[in-house]
């Protein structure tokens, strides 16, 4: 098959290779899939980058990527949900990744079947940052999404971005007014993803994450980086709460020293635990036309180095996808 690997840390899209390797065999309760679409995330760059070593990868030459779409040609021996022949969607083992070739294997425990009838490129983003967006609002925000619940104010940073997106428009399904942060040429597309304000984050008002109704934040969904803390502090309501998807040492040690003084705001780092479960559920709301994914461009794998950059330079609306 073919596949596109790297076999040191560093070096960029050019550190990527077009390679002709032996497909993969699903192990006992793996599924062999053949793609149609992956979706590339920043994770995928930062392990390249070696910012998640000794983690990441498990070894090298690696195939990058988690998120694909595609058909399931053969099952491990164990698998009962799915059989040849069926549409999924999954998140490939992120150790070992597999994403950009033609096939690869992913765990019967991470994947959710699709619809046929629909692009698999719109089911490719979901993975990491759907699971991630629905991890935020449900599980650190106690959201629920059938519209039950105390009403909460949300802010959501970076509301343009893969996790970003998707966030606003589950937060929507629940209680809730989102304020939301993006880029000028974004703002109608995240009003148009049911957001109730938008601000652009390049204005004064923006880089001070000040709402234009002058609403204080219950829960803010943090998606992008170098927002410090005392940026959040003055916007958070007395016991409102900061979920950060990037969490680095810096935020979580100002925290630690903002909890000396006895505040009852709070910081929570998050990091996802990914469920079929949870991937069925996305699944279900896209059926039903409640989340949609944002495409910011698409790419053949043979040009798998330019999306790569895409997602690298760090401007994408929605998800960045490669077809097959
Ligand atoms: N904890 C976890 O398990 C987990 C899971 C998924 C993702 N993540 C991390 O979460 C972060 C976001 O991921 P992603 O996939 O959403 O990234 P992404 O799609 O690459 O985000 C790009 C978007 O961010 C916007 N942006 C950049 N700086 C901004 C700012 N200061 N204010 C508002 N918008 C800004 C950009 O808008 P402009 O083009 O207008 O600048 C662009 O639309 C990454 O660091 C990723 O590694 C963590």
């Amino acid at each position: 098959m073919r596949a596109v690997q790297y076999n040191s840390y560093g070096g960029g899209p050019a550190g990527l290779k077009h390679v002709e390797i032996p497909l993969p065999t699903p192990s006992k309760d793996e599924i062999l899939v053949k793609l149609e679409a992956a979706s590339i995330n920043p994770f995928d760059w930062k392990v390249q980058k070696g910012m998640l070593r000794p983690l990441f990868p498990r070894k090298f030459p690696h195939i990058p990527g988690t998120d694909i779409a595609g058909e399931v040609t053969e099952v491990g021996q164990g698998v009962q949900k799915f059989k040849p022949g069926d549409k999924i969607v999954a998140l490939v083992n992120p150790f070992n990744g597999g994403a950009l070739a033609e096939y690869a294997v992913a765990k019967e425990s991470v994947a959710a079947s699709r619809p046929s009838e629909t692009s698999a490129s719109e089911y490719a983003g979901l993975p990491v940052a759907g699971l991630t967006a629905l991890q935020a609002v449900t599980k650190s925000l106690g959201i629920k999404l059938d519209g039950s619940g105390e009403r909460k104010n949300v802010l959501i940073t970076a509301a343009s971005g893969g996790v970003g997106h998707y966030a606003v428009q589950l937060a929507k399904l629940g209680n809730t007014h989102v304020t939301a942060t993006c880029g000028a040429r974004n703002l109608e597309l995240i009003k148009s993803l049911g957001a109730d304000e938008v601000i652009d984050y390049k204005t004064p008002d923006g880089a001070a994450l000040k709402s234009p109704s002058g609403k204080k934040y219950d829960a803010v969904i943090h998606c992008t980086v170098g927002i410090p803390w005392s940026t959040f502090e003055p916007n958070l309501t007395m016991r409102g709460k900061v979920v950060d998807i990037t969490p680095s040492t810096a935020s979580m040690l100002t925290f630690a020293l903002k909890k000396l003084t006895f505040s009852k705001k709070q910081y929570v780092p998050l990091v996802l635990f990914p469920k079929g479960e949870d991937l069925k559920c996305l699944v279900d709301l896209v059926k039903e036309g409640k989340l949609r994914t944002a495409i910011d461009s698409k790419y053949p794998l043979t040009k798998a180095e330019d999306a790569w950059a895409k997602s690298i330079d760090g401007h994408a609306t929605g998800k960045i996808i490669v077809e097959f």
